[in-house]
């Protein structure tokens, strides 16, 4: 039998939800990313080189240091997670205004690991789910396997829009059973980096409840601020919302460490679920990461994160400022690892991104971030976590002179009267 053959008969057989998911640009333009010649403003990575290796060695020592520990570090662990570190996600999560017990906490493998056993444990096919427009791509790819039907509400500069929401829940209508959760990033969105009101938070938990719907709340980013107040996590509004954290922005997403706050009837649901996907999570990366929160000073590197990431922040907001075309619009995060940029209408930011490659920059399209490339074409997103203040200038420089080139080419036809600006973007590829 050929290898051909074979294929074939696999394609034939794989399950309808295959066809429903896509692969993401983000993992896709990894291998272009790391090209020497390219400054990469599409990835999401933490920059882990300025971990103190001490403090991380010291981690992992402490997770094998005797026949005990690495009995338990390197064995099977219960669904729930190790005891010690889901005690640890209590402190944590208290800092920010959560009250919960280890009873309340699930550890998953990195907060994607969560979105999937939601998914799993509540949506069927068909159900809506209300998400923000732009929405977490890796969110979209992760429900996408149980076939839902996401509605996505567009941001402002405040967040969700709850007047655009309150629009559409009166059209899905009161305590309707398809309606199942509200999935939201109040803090530093990924990918927009806008961060949701206090006003507005208050408004979506009245609503959940006078809808009848759950809230999903990721919150991976929201210790990542460089100024302006604290807000309160929807979690500390209303203890009915399941909240969803990250080892991943605060220490190293290498060692996958995520977890579920929420009531023990929801997580015991989780738990079934999980037993069938892992069994459990790694107990070493469990006992590192319990190590590393316990026995080092996280919140002083957390600082360091912060004050790197605030001087790349900066060199990014400078540079637009500097470079972009005046048709150009982006956001102004006070925290997180991204910005948000709209171009005018009639760009189509998917196809411009061969001529960034050419240029040596990569960002990633705004249609990923919406359910089936819906929305978000002529948007992108780009990170300032991981390049130095001077390549993030110079990548800026070269994303400029792509976008010009870009406009150039609309004005001429523009002003010939060859397109209405309004319509669709023209593919020049
Ligand atoms: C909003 C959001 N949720 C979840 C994740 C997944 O994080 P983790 O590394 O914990 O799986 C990310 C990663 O970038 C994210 O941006």
């Amino acid at each position: 039998m050929t290898a051909h053959l074979e294929f074939d008969r696999s394609d034939s057989k794989v399950a309808q939800r295959i066809h429903m998911m896509r692969s993401s640009p983000v993992r896709d333009l990894f291998s272009a990313a790391t090209r020497d010649d390219v400054i990469s403003l599409s990835g999401g990575m933490p920059d882990v080189r300025l971990l103190p290796a001490d403090e991380v060695d010291r981690a992992v020592a402490a997770a094998l240091a005797d026949v005990n520990d690495r009995s338990v570090a390197l064995q099977y662990g219960s669904t729930d997670g190790r005891p010690g570190m889901r005690a640890v996600v209590c402190d944590i999560v208290r800092d920010i205004g959560i009250r919960c017990k280890p009873e309340n906490v699930i550890l998953t493998s990195g907060a994607q690991e969560a979105l999937d056993l939601i998914g799993k444990t509540f949506i069927d096919p068909g159900d809506i789910i209300l998400a923000e427009g732009p929405t977490y791509l890796g969110a979209l790819q992760a429900f996408s396997a149980y076939q839902p039907d996401v509605h996505c509400i567009e941001c402002d500069d405040d967040g969700m829009r709850m007047d655009l929401l309150e629009a559409e829940l009166e059209r899905i209508g009161h305590d309707n059973p398809r309606l199942k959760f509200a999935y939201v990033i109040p803090n530093f969105q990924n990918p927009s980096g806008v961060t949701m009101s206090a006003e507005r938070r208050r408004r979506l938990v009245e609503l959940s409840h006078e809808y009848g719907f759950l809230i999903v709340e990721d919150d991976p980013y929201g210790r990542i601020r460089f100024e302006g107040g604290h807000q309160i996590p929807l979690k500390a509004l209303d203890d009915q919302v399941i909240y969803l954290g990250t080892i991943s922005k605060v220490f190293a997403p290498g060692l996958r460490v995520g977890w579920i706050v929420a009531p023990r009837h929801v997580l015991s649901k989780i738990n079934l679920v999980k037993q069938g996907a892992d069994l459990c999570g790694s107990s070493l990366d469990q006992a590192v990461v319990q190590h590393y929160f316990t026995d080092t000073p996280w919140q002083r590197t957390l600082q360091r994160f912060i004050s790197v990431y605030t001087e790349r922040r900066d060199a990014m907001l400078a540079a637009l400022e500097e470079h972009f075309p005046a048709e150009a619009r982006w956001t102004h995060p006070e925290g997180g690892l991204f910005v948000w940029v709209t171009l005018p209408e009639y760009v189509d930011t998917g196809s411009m991104l061969a001529e960034a490659l050419d240029a040596g920059v990569t960002y990633v399209p705004g249609d990923s971030f919406y359910p089936g490339a819906s929305g978000g074409k002529n948007c992108m997103r780009i990170n300032f976590s991981y390049e130095s203040p001077e390549n993030i200038t110079e990548a800026i420089r070269r994303l400029a002179e792509v976008i010009e080139a870009r406009l150039e080419l609309y004005r001429v036809f523009i002003e010939a009267g060859a397109i209405d600006p309004a319509r669709a973007p023209i593919n020049t590829h």
